[in-house]
């Protein structure tokens, strides 16, 4: 699917009040939510892939992938691992949401849509278990072929290991404590036309990936990041111009702020949420100029196609760069 498609899937400015209908342990350290409406009324639908950000009470907004039915317009549910140094997020859910509270919720938004292909690799990466499990759902549904290596430190923590889809022998379970290091080279072998690999899991995993799959095409590997990539800083006195076309105004981008600020200071509204390039939310369509991507979403070809980039942290190669906002 597009990225564009994917975007307008989002309903991303309106917010859904959600009761927290249940919780449970899924694993050590990992709670699931059972979402539903207050008022009964069916859920947004969603595709698999597609997350959600939930308003937390304190007002931090957190993004969380759908892990339930997506064909199941009565309930979401999502599983938040307690991160050992949270910076609110999820120490606020399991320390503070019990069933009952509610919860303001932002989307669905989906920036990991599956595409079609003939054969299907997904790695998960502990809790990207949690985006990867509706993938594997849809792809086992439509009788695809697939292969699936979950990598985790230890079993304990790994949620969902009892779900049905991660039983059998396309599912490689790999804790590291009982099996060391996982060969992900060994495991994806050589590169296949017509399949893609999904992974989502922290930066070292995916950054292992991105290693072991060197020679797969840039199009070939699709992830979603928890933690943005590391980049160098931005130059000290690199300066450039950016035209917001639709909404007729200019703004100068010096190196210590972000287009997405510098739209924001003169009056133009741009949805965003996580501002490091990991969510997908302030996607914004390039008409003129050459961006210089320092997200940690867009894949290697899209990033070369120059049609969107993410303006919380993508910057300018040109003087000027004209937006579609
Ligand atoms: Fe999340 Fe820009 S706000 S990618």
């Amino acid at each position: 699917m597009p990225r564009g498609e994917a975007m307008r899937l989002g309903t991303v400015d309106e917010t859904t009040d959600l009761l927290v209908r249940d919780m449970r342990w899924e694993a050590e350290d990992v709670l699931r939510l059972g979402l539903e409406r207050p008022d009964g009324k069916p859920l947004p639908t969603w595709e698999p892939g597609a997350h959600i950000d939930l308003v937390l009470p304190s007002g931090i907004e957190r993004q969380y992938s759908l892990c339930s039915d997506p064909s199941d317009a009565t309930r979401w549910e999502v599983a938040v691992l307690r991160e050992p140094v949270s910076r609110g997020g999820s120490r606020s859910i399991h320390d503070e949401l019990r069933p009952g509270a509610r919860v303001q919720a932002r989307g669905p938004v989906n920036t990991f849509p599956l595409a079609d292909a003939e054969e299907y690799l997904f790695v998960a990466g502990g809790i990207g278990i949690t985006a990867v499990l509706p993938m594997i759902e849809a792809v086992a549904r439509a009788g695809k072929p697939y292969r699936v290596a979950y990598l985790g430190r230890e079993r304990a923590r790994m949620a969902y290991l009892g779900h049905p889809l991660l039983q059998g022998p396309a599912v490689t379970v790999a804790p590291r404590d009982e099996r060391g290091r996982f060969d992900l080279e060994a495991w994806l072998g050589e590169p296949a036309a017509g399949t893609v690999v999904y992974a989502c899991g922290p930066a070292r995993m995916l950054d292992a990936l991105e290693e072991a799959s060197a020679a797969w095409p840039g199009g070939e590997l699709r992830m979603e990041r928890f933690q943005p990539k590391v980049f160098a800083d931005v130059a000290d006195g690199s300066v450039f111009e950016v035209e917001a076309r639709r909404s007729g105004v200019r703004v100068t981008v010096e190196s210590s702020c972000t287009i997405l600020e510098m739209l924001e200071q003169a009056g133009v509204p741009v949805p965003s949420s996580c501002l490091e390039g990991v969510c997908g939310t302030c996607e914004t369509v390039i008409v003129d100029g050459e961006a210089e991507h320092r997200d940690s979403i867009l894949t290697p070809d899209e990033q070369a196609a120059n049609e969107t980039m993410m303006i919380c942290v993508s910057r300018s190669k040109l003087p000027t760069l004209v937006l579609d906002i």
